[in-house]
């Protein structure tokens, strides 16, 4: 498996597994087949309810812990200092695990839920760097940041953000967003890479499929790839998992790449960081 390296020293693989949605029986045995074929990034969240189960079904897997890499989220309604420190404590004990490799937070507090959201996000961080410090977590960074939320954060950080992780698939890719973190040496995952399936029908994305005998979804990763961008597909289903794995053995051309990032709008989520917990319409 590639890796990146962050820039805290630590590495992190290449393509990661998404576990959003990840239920019981079928999340473990999602979980134990994507290790068979190779994945060793596994990327859950509080939020998922599902802890319990990436965490039994990486056991099940026998894989040493430290071959693995773990990522999980503290959720926006339980930022703050001492929050986020009973948050990761609850993660850990959910996971059964002694440290997690990133933690993020999962959504910026924003000017519409916390009365002074700059702080909170300080706060929230300052607990985060000691955790790093007392060996619970590796690396730590954010999610769903805009470079507002981040330069308001990176006036107080002792640690800057290893990892911006942001939706980001052909049709909305956030390209200021993405070169300001590579400006910043903030290595950014790509949530939704396949868009949860809304860019398959895209034309010029099956000519390219077509053209490499590759599936959409193995497009729409290797281009995120192409961007040190590490996708995190998720899937329940075996041949899709072991597809999604499969995104090594070819390359876009500059001119595909290019083309790709042109698209126009589509398969967007419709979900903002600040305006969050409200929505705009999908795609
Ligand atoms: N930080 C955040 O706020 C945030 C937000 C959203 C997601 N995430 C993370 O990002 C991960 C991935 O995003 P996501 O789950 O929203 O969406 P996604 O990975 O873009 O899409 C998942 C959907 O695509 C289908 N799929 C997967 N591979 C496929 C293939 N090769 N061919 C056809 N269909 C395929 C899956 O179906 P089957 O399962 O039926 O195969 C599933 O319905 C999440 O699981 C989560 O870990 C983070």
């Amino acid at each position: 498996m590639k890796t990146f390296t962050l820039n805290d020293g630590h590495t992190i693989p290449a393509l990661g597994f998404g576990t959003y949605k990840a239920t019981e029986a079928e999340g473990i045995a999602a979980i134990r087949f994507a290790v068979e074929r190779g994945y060793r990034l596994f990327d859950t969240a509080a939020k998922y309810g599902n802890e319990e189960v990436v965490g039994a079904g990486l056991r099940k897997s026998g894989i040493p812990r430290k071959e693995l890499y773990i990522t999980t989220k503290v959720w926006r309604e339980e930022l703050g200092y001492a929050e986020t420190k009973q948050a990761l404590d609850k993660s850990l004990m959910r996971l059964q695990m002694d440290y997690v490799d990133l933690y993020l937070i999962h959504w910026p507090a924003n000017e519409r839920n916390y009365t002074n959201w700059q702080k909170t996000n300080a706060e929230t961080w300052k607990a985060m760097e000691e955790l790093r410090q007392e060996g619970k977590i590796r690396s730590i960074g954010v999610s769903n940041f805009f470079r507002s939320h981040l330069d308001a954060l990176l006036e107080t950080t002792t640690i800057k953000p290893a990892v911006n992780q942001i939706e980001f698939h052909p049709g909305y890719w956030q390209p200021e967003l993405t070169v300001y973190c590579k400006e910043q040496d903030i290595l950014v995952e790509a949530w939704s890479p396949l868009a949860r399936g809304r860019v398959f029908n895209n034309a010029y994305l099956q000519q390219l499929a077509a053209k490499y005998n590759k599936s959409v979804s193995q497009v729409c990763l290797r281009w995120a790839l192409q961007h040190q961008v590490i996708p995190i597909p998720k899937s329940n289903t075996e041949e899709r998992i072991a597809e999604n794995m499969d995104i090594f053995d070819f390359a876009l051309t500059d001119e595909e790449v290019t083309a790709i990032n042109q698209l126009p709008q589509m398969g967007f989520s419709g979900e903002l960081p600040d305006i969050w917990p409200e929505r705009l319409p999908a795609d």
